[in-house]
């Protein structure tokens, strides 16, 4: 959805909604709809509106010289940014904006002058206002209002919010796009568009990746028509420190492999490239943000198939670290395209730090279901940071713990390691084994299983695809010193 600023009430007409977001304070518009905030006030007060977060209420203007609609939204006690984004999201959610014109959003007064109120306002309903609909005829297309403006909104917080809300809207349609559409060659090309914003990007084909002796990688797309390629987009603005480094796996689709998966639900592996689709989101907002940063994003894209080619149980692969792989499961295999990735990463740009993403667990739905990703770090300094940007972002991690008991789970009979380590603790011996990829590289592994793709609406947004993980490290790279 389009959302303007505006720094005035605009002339009047049947055509206006008026929508005012409030708190548990009786609304006060003085300030904002001058002669007209005596009217609208009385209209809360008749209708007993008490600004309880997740409440709307919805009253004609019947006003001779202000017609329209008013609608109030609730945003509840102690009022800040987040909850006035959130209340924002909810607002978008329903057919009220559907059938509206020109729509005018306001906070009142006791809002109006929170930290940031105005960007969260806007965000908000640019992030509920998100639809993918494009293979829907265009009468069952969501219409948005003909104008959607945030009054007092300046222009520097209008452009910080669209800047984001396109890398998270990116990140989603990458999500939510069917795996006949969006291949590995497709993905690499979009992802080759973020050029135009001064992003610098190189796509590597199966030939140099066997160059570089990437068999864990390639071993799993070798099932699949569709050629595997590892993008590497470049945004280094940030003078002579060394990058930040986003590692994302992006398996257009997981169908297991040979240890092929059950029927039901396979659909939705679609979404194993959700890791890829953030960190090309977040790339995407860093660079329209024109952050003085030095990152470099890394995905490696891939399909994992069963065919007369593809890779088998048992089979052993050399990673371009030289470490050997027993592939006992070939659907554990998003950490095989990402330890070839991350080894990648570390050779070529030695990072002052990887941070990988990846829906890599069905575990990691057991344990924190959609309200978490989960986070494994060998640096305690990068966890704070990351605990800080999940803090801004809303985007939440959760720490789990990684020992040496854990890593031994991944001893393989023939190979220096297996590519699962048994039935118990699925997430961890995940992140282990990546771990035996980074060395002392400051590294974090964010497993985004259960928060990239959800069933049911959000806190920052419609069901399906949820762009998880591109707030978080937009602000982790800006909170970089
Ligand atoms: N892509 C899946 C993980 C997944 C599950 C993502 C559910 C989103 C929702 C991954 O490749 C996978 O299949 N993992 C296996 C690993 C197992 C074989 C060790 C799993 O979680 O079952
Ligand atoms: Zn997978
Ligand atoms: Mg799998």
């Amino acid at each position: 959805m389009n959302v303007t600023s505006l720094p005035m009430l605009p002339d009047w007409n049947h055509d206006h909604m008026l929508v005012v977001f409030t708190g548990l304070e009786r609304p006060d518009l003085a300030n904002i709809l001058g002669g007209r905030h005596e009217h609208v006030e009385r209209l809360a007060a008749r209708a007993k509106f008490d600004g309880k977060s997740g409440t709307m209420k919805s009253i004609p203007l019947l006003d001779d010289g202000f017609p329209g609609e008013v609608v109030f939204v609730g945003v509840g006690n102690d009022a800040d940014h987040k909850s006035i984004e959130k209340a924002a999201v909810k607002s978008t959610a329903g057919d009220m904006l559907k059938k509206a014109g020109n729509v005018v959003v306001v906070l009142a007064n006791d809002l109006s002058d929170k930290p940031n109120a105005h960007g969260a306002l806007a965000l908000g309903l640019m992030l509920g206002g998100y639809r993918f609909d494009i293979y829907r005829k265009e009468a069952d297309r969501f219409t948005p209002p003909k104008s959607l403006s945030v009054l007092g909104l300046t222009t520097a917080d209008l452009q910080k919010a669209e800047a984001l809300y396109a890398g998270i809207k990116l990140a989603r349609d990458l999500v939510n796009e069917p795996a006949n559409i969006l291949t590995p060659p497709e993905f690499a090309k979009r992802a080759s568009k973020l050029a135009d914003l001064g992003i610098d990007i190189e796509v590597l084909g199966e030939k140099q990746m066997a160059d570089l002796g990437m068999g864990a990688l390639l071993g799993v797309g070798q099932g699949s028509e569709l050629e595997s390629q590892l993008v590497v987009m470049k945004w280094l603005k940030g003078g002579e420190e060394a990058p930040l480094a986003f590692v994302g796996k992006g398996v257009c689709f997981d169908t297991g492999g040979i240890s092929i998966k059950p029927a039901s639900g396979m659909e939705e592996m679609t979404m194993d490239m959700g890791g890829a689709a953030a960190v090309t989101g977040a790339m995407h907002a860093i660079a329209t943000s024109d952050l003085a940063c030095n990152v470099i994003g890394v995905i490696g894209l891939v399909e994992n198939m069963p065919d007369g080619r593809a890779q088998r149980p048992g089979d052993v692969v050399t990673s371009m670290s030289g470490q050997t792989i027993e592939v006992l499961n070939t659907d554990a295999e998003g950490r095989l395209v990402l330890c070839d990735a991350i080894t990648f990463t570390k050779d070529r740009f030695q990072p002052s730090a990887i941070i990988d993403l990846a829906t890599l667990t069905g575990a990691i739905l057991v344990s924190l279901g959609h309200e978490y990703a989960g986070l494994f770090s060998n640096n305690d300094d990068l966890v704070a940071r990351l605990n800080t940007a999940s803090e801004q972002s809303g985007d939440r991690v959760w720490r789990f713990p990684l020992t040496e008991k854990f890593d031994s789970m991944l001893r393989s009979r023939v190979a220096d390691m297996a590519n699962i380590g048994g039935r118990w603790a699925g997430s961890i011996t995940a992140a282990q084994f990546l771990q035996r990829f980074v060395g002392d590289t400051p590294w974090a592994h964010l497993d985004i299983a259960g928060t990239a793709y959800v069933k049911e609406p959000h806190d920052q947004g419609p069901k399906g695809a949820t762009g998880y993980g591109v707030r978080l490290l937009v602000d982790l790279a800006a909170g970089k010193k």
